[in-house]
């Protein structure tokens, strides 16, 4: 690509970047990450593209999921593990409503910048820049917290590889063994209206994998048989140029950040700084569609990322809220096949359902989401197409942000551990409900 180089994003209008006060100290950080070694590899990202692939094809499904914002002070074992042990688990509910494998994809190991509506926050009369996520700031409202950091962006290098050293360490030896579904809670299922479906689902499940085990003789905890990619929004442009490189006996440029990194909707502009730097790398790519997303922009942007065509590169996460999927999908799944390019659709049933309640506490509630994923799944297939993935925010742990799910979370109970600093995630109890559900449906042919 001639006219394309790893700061050619800097030729363009660049949204949601932070303003640092020298410009000189973010160079010299740039050039530091640029030499350290690499938190991915090329042939990771190739096998991940092959498999989306698949996925596009029909042949596996998508599974991405974590933190609105990994902190980092929350980079400890308990949450890294829980969080793969929840993706791992919905994983295997997946594949057997879906009958096809699932790819894991976490949102970790770098998801650390987020994009902001306001630029600054006002407090008592005092304007301070908005907190834009640990590898920019930091949450707390002094001058000194606020003002971005361009050292944050080592720390945030640093976090990211002791994140990804720690679950490749996981991944790589029967870390969860899912034969034991005592290791899974399932407590909660009799609380749901389908309870006798779940159970039976759960069942099979371990009724499978002990057929597995005795049919291949070995014990599946003791396979490489987890596979797990990162992911992370592709937002804070100098960190990802940082970490873009060449690699040996391979075509092109890749970012080697991450596996998969997805542009937000708030910087998918065709004529942007996020969709130039986009256009040039290697890896398997996302972009967020919301409401706002005209059909003939959609129609750029597949243009301008995907011009060969090329299999497993370019998924579309699709992010309307219940109330509005119905009226703003359809046209844009018109406008992405107009394109004549095969894109893998995947739904995120969570940032378009966010809600404030009275108390300024911000939530979703848990039958809008599953009404998005229910609809998604059947809009795909009204338009003669396929969802073949979600997107989802979810913690491996009890929290209590977002309302409803079988237990009846109500919103009185939000106060309880609400534990995340940005968007609302589903709890480990939901997140599994919710892979039953899809699992249910798509055994249905969904
Ligand atoms: C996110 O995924 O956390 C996010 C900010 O999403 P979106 O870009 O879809 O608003
Ligand atoms: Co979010």
């Amino acid at each position: 690509m001639p006219d394309w180089s790893p700061t050619s994003w800097k030729t363009k209008p660049a949204e949601q970047q932070p303003l640092y006060p020298r410009e000189d100290q973010v160079a010299r950080v740039v050039d530091e990450i640029s030499t350290l070694p690499p938190l991915v590899t090329s042939w990771e990202i190739n096998a991940l593209r092959a498999q989306l692939a698949e996925a596009a094809r029909g042949e596996r499904f998508l599974l991405q999921g974590g933190d609105c914002a990994e902190r980092y002070d929350h980079c400890d074992s308990g949450t890294i593990a829980n969080k793969l042990k929840i993706l791992l688990q919905m994983s295997l509910v997946l594949a057997l409503g879906g009958q096809r494998r699932v790819i894991r994809v976490g949102r970790f190991a770098g998801q650390y910048a987020k994009p902001r509506s306001d630029e600054f926050e006002t407090r008592h009369g005092v304007t301070l820049p908005s907190y834009r996520g640990d590898l920019i700031n930091a949450p707390e409202f002094t001058a000194a917290a606020r003002t971005p950091d361009p050292q944050l962006m080592l720390r945030g290098y640093e976090r990211a590889a002791l994140t990804l050293n720690f679950i490749r360490a996981l991944v790589s030896r029967g870390f969860v063994d899912p034969a034991r579904l005592d290791y899974w809670n399932l407590d909660w299922v009799k609380d749901s209206p389908m309870a006798d479906e779940y159970r039976r689902i759960a069942h099979q499940i371990g009724e499978s994998i002990r057929f597995m085990e005795s049919l291949m003789g070995v014990h599946p905890g003791e396979l490489q048989w987890i596979d797990f990619f990162t992911s992370h929004e592709g937002l804070h442009l100098p960190y990802e140029q940082a970490q873009t490189r060449r690699v040996p006996r391979q075509e092109g440029w890749y970012d080697l950040s991450t596996h998969f990194p997805w542009i937000g909707m708030r910087t998918a502009d065709p004529g942007g700084a996020h969709v130039e730097f986009f256009r040039g790398i290697r890896n398997p790519i996302g972009v967020k569609v919301g409401p706002g997303m005209q059909p003939d922009t959609l129609k750029q942007i597949v243009e301008i990322l995907h011009p060969d065509d090329e299999p497993g590169r370019l998924t579309l996460i699709h992010r309307f809220g219940a109330d509005s999927i119905g009226r703003f999908l359809p046209p844009l799944i018109e406008a992405a096949r107009s394109t004549g390019r095969t894109v893998l659709w995947s739904c995120d049933p969570m940032h378009g359902n966010t809600r404030t309640t009275a108390d300024g506490i911000k939530t979703r509630n848990f039958e809008e989401i599953l009404s998005e994923i229910e609809q998604a799944f059947d809009l795909h297939a009204a338009c003669g197409n396929r969802l073949g993935g979600i997107h989802i925010e979810v913690a491996g742990e009890d929290v209590t942000e977002c309302i409803g799910g079988a237990r009846g979370l109500r919103e009185a109970d939000l106060k309880l551990a609400y534990k995340s600093g940005l968007d609302p995630r589903l709890n480990y109890e939901q997140a599994l409900e919710m892979a039953l559900f899809i699992s249910r449906k798509m055994s249905r042919g969904a």
